[in-house]
Formats: C-alpha cells, structure tokens, sequence
C-alpha cells in the first residue's frame, strides 16, 4: 500500500468565494462612521443601544408621519425599526436616501409597502413568534369572558347593581354558557392559531380549523379537526376566532355577507385586527401581544435583525425577511461600495495588508 497515500491530508474542499449577496453589507467599522439606525416612531432605545451600539448609531424620531422625521435621518438612516404607529408607502420610503433595511417591531408588517420597498432595495423584516403566548391567552382570556360574561357581570357590580338572588342573576348572568362541548373555530392555524387551539381543548372545546395554506396532517398532531372551507367553519362553530395574517387575499374575510354564515348567537374573536363598532363587543386596545417578558423580547429580536443587517448581507443574513420577492438590487448605496470580491461578509477578517488597502481607497 502506498502509504504517502494515506498519511496526505485529504484536502478539504475550496470554498466558493461567497456569491454577491444583492446588496453589498451596510458598510461599517473603521472605514467608515457608523450606520445610523432610526427609530421611527418611538423614543425609548435602551434595549435596542445595547446590541448596537458597538456597531452604529442610534437615533429615535417619534414620528407618527414621515413629514415629521428629521432630514439628517431621511438622508443618511440605514436602517429604521418602526413599531405600527407610522406607515411607510411608496411615498414615503422615497423620501429615504440611505435606507436599507426595516425592521417591522412587531409581526404584522401590512403598514409598510413591501413591494415598494423591495423595488426600492430595502428588506423588510418583521418579528414573527415574540408575543404568541400572550395573543393566545389574550383571546382564551376573550372567549371565556364571552362564555362566562365576566366582563359584564364585573361591570355590573361596580355600577352598584345588586346581583344576588337567583332573578337577579338570571337576569345579570344571561347569557352564561358552558364551555365543554362547544365548537371553537380557528381561521388560521399559524403561530397564534395554533397556540390557542391547544389551550381550547383544555377547556374542553370541540376545536376545528380553517387554514387553506397547510398542508395535510397538521390536524392529527395537534389532534383537531379540519375543515376545507371557511363556510363550514362559519356554520360549525359555537364561537369563531380569527388568526390568519393580513394579506391581500383576505381583506375583509369576516364581512356581513360572513358573518350570516355564522350560526345563530356565535361569539366572534378578532385578535387579527380589531373590529370596531359593533354590539356586544369587548374591544381592548392592540394590547393581546403584551407583557413585560414579550416586549422585551421582541425588541430584542427586531434590534437582533438590524445587527444582523449591519454585520452581514442584505438580505441574505436576514432571518425575518418579508419582501425577498420584490427585492432588487440596483438601487442607492449609501456609502462608497467595497471592492467586489469582498461584498462585506469577510470584512472583519481582513488581513492587515487588506485593511490598509481598502484605508487607501476611502
Ligand atoms: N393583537 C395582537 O397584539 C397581535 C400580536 C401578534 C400577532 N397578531 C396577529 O395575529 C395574527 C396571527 O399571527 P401569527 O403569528 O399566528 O401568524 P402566522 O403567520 O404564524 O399564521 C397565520 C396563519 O394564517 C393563515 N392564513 C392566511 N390567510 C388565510 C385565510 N384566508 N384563511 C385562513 N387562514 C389563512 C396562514 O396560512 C397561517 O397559517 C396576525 O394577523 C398578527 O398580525 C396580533
């Protein structure tokens, strides 16, 4: 046997010079000053400055439009984190020069044009999964008022009602049912959906599910029951509660044509979008994602994403990118572009003979 054979190191294969990510990295470190990242509509940064400040600089607007944000941000912002207060249309994103990645501090991103910004070269991320917990407790926490009129009743008893005896509570209680063995319908098994369905057969409800986009099976592992159109959900269900994402395919599911189809004395939960405007309604603000660990941690995510955008590629580093569809390359770079073959991802481990290179060129 030859054994200079065996004793060569197999040779590892040669890595691929990275392939041009869309965009090059939002340009950072030494050569230049640092990105400057915008809040848009909000003034409280401290949890974000602690995960970027080593890497850019960050500014808040507390803007509700874009005619209120400074024109030092529109100019030079690379990036922007915007909670839904503020909307970004095509109009708006041009008025950007610099931007380049958005980051949505929520999941539901439908106050952001992101065929627009995708035409523009700005990514679009959102923060799916931050809140899941808290939206599901929030709408057992609704259904079961619905069942069990807790809302009303309390209300009854700080307006000095006296419910008491049994006409009384009759009376006050109408309306009071039990929970087991009713149907609860999901329109949109995703994260949300999902999470309430769970929760729902502890209570005992029947849990059935309209969700067009799943593939077959999701049923049996959770142990629920699917239905294939949205009229059978209607028509099924004792109580219905929404969790599909906003698309352009299903704005204004739930309209009075619906809402007919839906059996006689059915609760509805909308923790989607609100509904407004209607009797017998428990309306809270947009709240359900809420709590001190959630918020926390959402912003965290969304600060995350940015410093991903910042170290790595757009939108290739990206964890959460929404408009990779639309996303083209050719437009506005905000500082000098690196040389080709660098594209950013190898910044930080430049040789010194490349560093002092790349100082000559700036
Ligand atoms: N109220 C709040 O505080 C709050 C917080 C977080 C999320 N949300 C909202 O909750 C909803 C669900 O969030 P998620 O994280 O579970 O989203 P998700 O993307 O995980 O799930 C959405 C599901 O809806 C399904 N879907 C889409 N169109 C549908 C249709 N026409 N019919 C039936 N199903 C459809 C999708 O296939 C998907 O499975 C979103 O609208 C989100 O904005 C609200």
């Amino acid at each position: 046997m030859d054994k200079k054979k065996i004793l060569q190191p197999v040779k590892r294969p040669r890595l691929e010079a990275p392939t041009m990510a869309i965009r090059g990295p939002i340009p950072n470190g030494p050569l230049h000053p640092r990105p400057l990242i915008a809040l848009l509509d909000g003034r409280d940064c401290s949890i974000e400055m602690p995960i970027l400040k080593d890497v850019a600089t960050v500014a808040f607007c507390d803007a509700q439009s874009t005619s209120e944000i400074h024109e030092k941000v529109l100019n030079e912002a690379v990036g922007a984190l915007m909670w839904h207060t503020i909307t970004l249309t095509k109009e708006d994103l041009d008025k950007f020069k610099s931007l380049r990645v958005i980051v949505r501090v929520g999941s539901g991103y439908d106050n952001v044009d992101v065929k627009a910004a995708g035409e523009l070269g700005i990514a679009v991320c959102n923060v799916p999964g931050y809140g899941v917990e808290e939206v599901a407790d929030t709408t057992v926490c609704l259904i079961l008022n619905l069942y069990r009129r807790t809302y009303w009743l309390a209300n009854l008893v700080r307006e000095g009602k006296k419910v008491t005896g049994p006409e009384q509570l009759r009376e006050g209680a109408q309306g009071s049912a039990r929970v087991r063995g009713d149907t609860l319908g999901i329109v949109g098994l995703g994260r949300v959906g999902s999470a309430v369905a769970l929760r729902a057969k502890a209570f005992g409800f029947n849990v059935i599910f309209y969700d067009p986009y799943l593939q077959d099976g999701v049923e049996k592992s959770l142990g629920i029951t699917r239905v294939y159109m949205l009229q059978d959900l209607l028509f099924q269900s004792d109580c219905v509660t929404l969790h599909c994402s906003l698309n352009e395919h299903n704005h204004h599911l739930i309209n009075d044509h619906t809402i007919k189809q839906m059996r006689p004395g059915a609760f509805l939960v909308n923790t989607a979008r609100p509904l407004k405007d209607a009797p017998n309604l428990i309306c809270t603000p947009h709240s359900a994602f809420y709590s001190e660990q959630s918020v926390t941690e959402l912003r965290e995510m969304a600060a995350g994403e940015i410093r991903r955008a910042i170290i790595g590629r757009i939108p290739d580093s990206l964890r959460n990118c929404v408009n990779k569809e639309y996303f083209q390359g050719n437009v506005r770079f905000p500082f000098p572009a690196y040389p080709e073959n660098m594209n950013g991802a190898g910044y930080p481990f430049l040789t010194q003979q490349q560093l002092l290179w790349l100082r000559r060129q700036a």
